[in-house]
């Protein structure tokens, strides 16, 4: 159902976009607008803006854009009515009672629900005696009662029908626990069966509290060791870490990421409640700006194995393009954290505490790695250490911390400080031309419209699309100014459609006298949101006279009338003699 006008106004109009953005993220104020980091996307200098005015925000980076309601469904990653109902909850107002979920919102909820119901259920599990051996495991493994407990470990059953029965049950049907992948289709026909089966499970719980998928670890040598929750409605894996829900209350502002579960869960144990993990995945953006949320610093706590050092130099990249302090802990004895903990019993925490405190920024990390590809004794083996370490510290964006390296890297190998610091200044203008000519051919290709996705016209059609962008933006800014504009151009004057049917909404929204930008997002998806937003913040860098609006009109006329080379191709002799009359009487 849909919300009334009247409730999104006023929801809107409680709902500061500058405040509500500001509990995520610093923002700064430039003139009457906000700039500040980009949260949607990894980024160091602000591009970023809140344009307080309208309401709206839009990032010049990543082009992602809208208004209050928008933000939150980005930022929270709910759907419309979920995060109406968030704001309506902070605005302290009721919900309209007539309000019925959504089928995709019921869906979610139920989803929710079933998760939460099989998390209980395979905790009893755990400790009924069928779970005898795998509390048993867990047990080995040094968990305790209390901590299994408050991660809410459990068992599930060794049997196909164990869970599906029991939330049978409880009322849930196929197609929800389908949903939830908790279950998958029979392969022998109809009905459903467990998804996981004898199996140590941890629940993955999202910011909210809510049940949103498992990781199930085997018991014995065979494969695969764990099974995850596939990705669902309610769970992406590439958006959540496991057990940010503590972590994000452990008052350190600094994340231990790792790469395990069991890692997490002995850290926990041990006191660091600050540790979170990865879902299986390679560490995305995504999940680092969600950290940048908690915290400021984050520790790389991966396996001490090739592989695990292979993804510290990848998230070395990813944690500081999102503006992260950054240090690695090397594991010295075993091969993760949980291992580490274990093996030294008693003193476990101490003898963490003591590596954690010592562990280096990246950048000695990544020096110390890339020291032992080459025997700096030669003097090849010298030069070509320094190249390398020379392309690392170029990569830095802070002087002193170039500097500081620098000094250290010259007495490593008795080479000049100066010479380095003049090596890291050449690489640097390097970087800088490439950067260039990278934002250059992104910009060009930006004008050009190739990777305009709403409006796939926009390429074939580049001066027509701007025309109509510019009237259209001049429309939802001046709207008493429709009449007029309608005297002179149609709707079927339009070149492209997409912007053919914003103006047709826009005019049908000013004609019935209603606010043109309120139910943006609930009218369309967030990528044409997005979209619209970006029109209308360029509209501030055209001109907005009349002059300037005729000559919208008239170039999206002009346009309008020449072919498309489709249209030559496929156009009669007829038909073309009819444009080229067309265009002379046009130019008389
Ligand atoms: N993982 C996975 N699927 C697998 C293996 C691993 O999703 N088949 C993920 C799990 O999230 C796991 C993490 O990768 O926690 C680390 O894997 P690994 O190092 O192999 O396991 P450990 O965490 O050391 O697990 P354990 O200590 O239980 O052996
Ligand atoms: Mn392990």
């Amino acid at each position: 159902m849909r919300l009334s006008e009247d409730f999104i106004s006023e929801l809107k109009y409680r709902s500061d976009i500058s405040d509500i953005a500001s509990s995520y993220m610093q923002l700064k104020r430039r003139g009457r607008n906000l700039v500040g980091l980009c949260p949607f996307h990894g980024e160091k200098t602000p591009s970023f803006n809140i344009y307080t005015e309208n309401g709206s925000f839009y990032c010049f980076g990543c082009g992602a854009g809208g208004d209050v309601i928008t933000f939150i469904m980005k930022i929270e990653n709910l759907d419309y009515m979920e995060a109406v109902k968030f704001l309506a909850q902070r605005a302290g107002m009721d919900m309209p009672e007539e309000t019925v979920d959504d089928s995709m919102s019921k869906l979610r909820t139920r989803v929710f629900e079933a998760n939460r119901e099989a998390a209980r259920f395979y905790y009893s599990k755990l400790y009924s005696p069928e779970g005898s051996a795998a509390l048993n495991y867990l047990h080995t493994r040094v968990l305790t009662d209390n901590t299994i407990r408050r991660f809410g470990l459990g068992y599930s059953p060794n049997s196909r029908f164990a869970l599906t029965n029991h939330l049978k049950a409880k009322g849930f049907t196929d197609s929800e626990l389908i949903a939830a992948n908790l279950v998958f289709k029979a392969r022998s026909g109809n009905g459903v069966v467990d998804r996981f089966v004898d199996r140590a499970m941890f629940p993955i719980i999202d910011l909210r509290g809510n049940v949103i998928g498992f990781g199930g670890r085997i018991m014995s040598d065979q494969k695969p060791k764990y099974l995850n929750t596939s990705d669902t409605i309610v769970f992406n894996k590439s958006q959540n870490l496991f057990s940010l829900n503590n972590a994000k209350n452990s008052g350190t502002r600094r994340l231990i990421l790792c790469e395990g579960y069991m890692d997490v869960i002995t850290l926990n144990q041990a006191g660091f409640t600050d540790a979170v993990a990865t879902l299986g995945t390679a560490l995305t953006t995504e999940q680092a700006m969600l950290m940048k949320r908690y915290c400021d610093e984050v520790v790389i706590c991966y396996d001490a194995d090739e592989a695990g050092q292979k993804a510290t130099q990848r998230a070395i990249g990813i944690l500081r393009n999102t503006g992260l302090v950054v240090r690695v802990l090397s594991i010295p004895d075993g091969k993760d954290p949980d291992e580490f903990i274990r093996k030294n019993g008693d003193k476990g925490t101490a003898a963490f505490k003591n590596i954690l405190e010592n562990s280096g920024n990246d950048v000695e990390y990544r020096l110390f790695k890339l020291k032992q590809n080459y025997d700096i004794k030669t003097t090849d083996g010298k030069f070509a250490y320094l190249s390398q370490a020379v392309k690392v510290l170029s990569s830095l964006d802070n002087r002193m911390e170039q500097d500081i390296y620098a000094s250290k890297l010259s007495a490593e190998v008795e080479v000049e400080k100066n010479s380095i610091l003049e090596q890291i200044k050449k690489s640097e203008r390097a970087k800088y031309r490439n950067d260039r000519k990278n934002e250059f051919s992104k910009l060009s290709s930006k004008i050009s419209g190739r990777d305009d996705k709403i409006n796939p016209q926009h390429s074939k059609k580049p001066r027509a699309t701007v025309a109509e962008q510019n009237l259209i933006a001049y429309l939802i800014n001046n709207p008493d100014k429709l009449s007029f504009i309608e005297k002179k151009i149609t709707p079927d004057d339009f070149v492209t459609d997409f912007n053919k049917s914003l103006f047709e909404y826009f005019s049908k929204r000013i004609k019935d006298s209603k606010e043109p930008l309120t139910t943006l997002s609930a009218d369309f998806t967030a990528d044409e949101v997005s979209a619209i937003v970006s029109i209308i913040t360029k509209y501030s860098q055209v001109a907005a006279t009349d002059t300037a609006l005729l000559e919208y009109i008239n170039t999206i006329k002009e346009e309008n009338l020449k072919p498309t080379d489709t249209d030559i191709a496929s156009s009669s002799k007829d038909e073309f003699d009819t444009f080229l009359k067309k265009l002379k009487e046009k130019h008389k």
